[in-house]
C-alpha cells in the first residue's frame, strides 16, 4: 500500500509505539488524580508531556488542556467562549472553508440564538481580510480562521487577523490540525487566543487532542465532571495517549525544517511526473496560493474522482476525494464549492497527502500510476 492519504491520518511514528507500549506493559496505572504514589507516578508522566507539549507552541503548561480529539477541542474553544462572553453579545465570524467541526458547532449555536457571519474565499481558498473587517460588529465576540485548509492545503493570513481580533477586542480561535507539527507556531507571535489540535496529523495516536487556551482568557468549560485538567476538561486522562502525543511532538519539534524540506521534496517530485505525463489543460491544481507543503488538491478533467479512487485504491494507492470525515458521503466538498469551482473539477477532485514516512520511490510510482489511470479514464470518456 502507498499511503497518500495523511491529511485524513497518519501512521504512529516507531517512537510513539515504543512510548505507549512501554507505558501500557508498565505497571503504572494509577489514575493521575489519585494521590497514592501509583497516582502521583501517572500524573507527573502526565505533566512532563504537557510541558513538552507547551514547549512546541511557546505557550505556558498551564495554558494547555488535553482533549478527546481536534473535534473536542474546536467545540470546547468556540462554546466556551460563546457562553462566557454573551454578555458582550452573540456575534461569531468564521470562512465558508472551515472544518465541519468549526461549522456544525457554529450551526449548532445559531439555533441557540448565536449569529454568524460566515466569510467568503477567493479560487485560491484564501480568506478575504477585508471581508472580515468588514464584518466585525459592536457585538462580536469571536472570529474562528483554520491555519491551513485540510481539503487543499491553502495558508490563511492568520497574522491579519489576529491584529483585527486584537483592535477589536475580539478573541481569535485558530484549528491548527492540520498545520501543528508542520508549521512553526508561536501562540505569542501569532496572537491567538485559542489553537485546537490532534495528535493523529502528527504520527501520535487517534482519540487526543490538546486545545491551547490563553491565560486569563474568560471561557466556560465545555465537558462538566471531575477536576481534571484545572477543572477546565472533566474526565480521567488518556494517559498512554497523552504520552503518545507528546513523543510525536517532541520527535516532530526536533525535525521540523528538515520535515517541511522532505515534504516539499515529494510534492514537487509527485507534481514532476503528473506534469511531464498528463498533457497540460486536462488537470488543475486546486489551491494555487501558499499551501501546505503536504496536501496537494487536483482537479483531473473530465473523469469521476471517485472512480479513479476506488481504482486506485485497487492497485494499493490510498488518497481521497474531500476530507476523511465528508468523503463516505456523496456531497460534494463544501471547500471547492466555496472556491466557486466548476461542477467539472469539484467532480474530478482528489487529495493527495505526504508525510515524512513515505518514500520518493513511493510518491514517484504512485504519480506514474496514477498519471496512467487519468489517461484510461479521459481516454474513455473522449470515446
Ligand atoms: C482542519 C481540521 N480540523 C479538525 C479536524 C478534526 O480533528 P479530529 O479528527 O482529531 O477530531 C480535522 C480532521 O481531519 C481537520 O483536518
Amino acid at each position: 500500500m502507498i499511503y497518500l492519504d495523511n491529511a485524513a491520518t497518519t501512521p504512529l511514528f516507531p517512537e510513539v509505539k515504543q512510548v505507549m507500549i512501554a507505558h501500557i506493559h508498565s505497571n503504572e496505572y494509577g489514575n493521575p488524580s489519585s494521590v497514592h504514589a501509583l497516582g502521583r507516578k501517572s500524573r507527573n508522566a502526565v505533566e512532563d508531556a504537557r510541558e513538552q507539549i507547551a514547549l512546541s507552541i511557546h505557550a505556558n503548561a498551564s495554558e494547555i488542556i488535553f482533549t478527546g480529539s481536534g473535534t473536542e477541542s474546536i467545540n470546547s474553544a468556540i462554546m466556551g467562549a460563546a457562553f462566557a462572553n454573551q454578555q458582550h453579545g452573540k456575534h461569531l465570524i468564521t470562512s465558508t472553508i472551515e472544518h465541519h467541526a468549526v461549522l456544525h458547532t457554529c450551526q449548532y449555536l445559531e439555533s441557540l440564538g448565536w449569529d454568524v457571519t460566515y466569510i467568503p474565499v477567493s479560487g485560491d481558498g484564501v480568506v478575504d481580510v477585508q471581508r472580515i473587517r468588514s464584518a466585525v460588529r459592536k457585538d462580536t465576540i469571536l472570529i474562528s480562521i483554520m491555519y491551513a485548509n485540510n481539503e487543499m492545503g491553502a495558508i490563511q493570513p492568520i497574522q491579519e487577523i489576529a491584529s483585527i481580533c486584537k483592535q477589536n477586542k475580539i478573541l481569535f480561535h485558530c484549528d491548527m490540525v492540520q498545520a501543528y507539527g508542520q508549521c512553526d507556531i508561536n501562540v505569542q507571535e501569532l496572537m491567538v487566543d485559542m489553537m485546537s489540535t490532534s495528535a493523529h496529523k502528527i504520527h501520535g495516536p487517534k482519540g487526543i487532542g490538546f486545545l491551547y487556551l490563553r491565560r486569563g482568557l474568560p471561557w466556560h468549560p465545555y465537558i462538566h465532571g471531575g477536576k481534571q485538567e484545572r477543572g477546565r476538561r472533566a474526565g480521567t486522562e488518556n494517559v498512554a495517549a497523552i504520552l503518545g502525543f507528546a513523543k510525536a511532538s517532541e520527535v516532530t519539534s526536533n525535525q521540523l525544517q528538515e520535515k517541511q524540506q522532505t515534504l516539499f521534496t515529494l510534492k514537487q517530485a509527485f507534481l514532476d511526473i503528473i506534469q511531464n505525463e498528463i498533457p497540460v489543460g486536462t488537470w488543475i491544481i486546486n489551491g494555487q496560493g501558499q499551501s501546505l507543503p503536504s496536501i496537494l488538491n487536483i482537479s483531473f478533467l473530465g473523469i469521476d474522482a471517485e472512480t479513479l479512487m476506488i481504482s486506485l485504491d485497487l492497485t494499493g494507492i490510498a488518497c481521497s476525494h474531500g476530507s476523511a470525515c465528508t468523503s463516505g458521503s456523496l456531497e460534494p466538498s463544501h471547500v471547492l464549492k466555496a472556491m466557486n469551482l466548476s461542477d467539472e473539477r469539484i467532480k474530478g477532485a482528489l487529495r493527495f497527502s505526504f508525510s515524512v514516512m513515505n518514500t520518493i520511490e513511493e510518491v514517484k510510482t504512485a504519480a506514474l500510476e496514477i498519471s496512467k489511470q487519468v489517461m484510461n479514464l479521459q481516454r474513455k470518456v473522449k470515446l
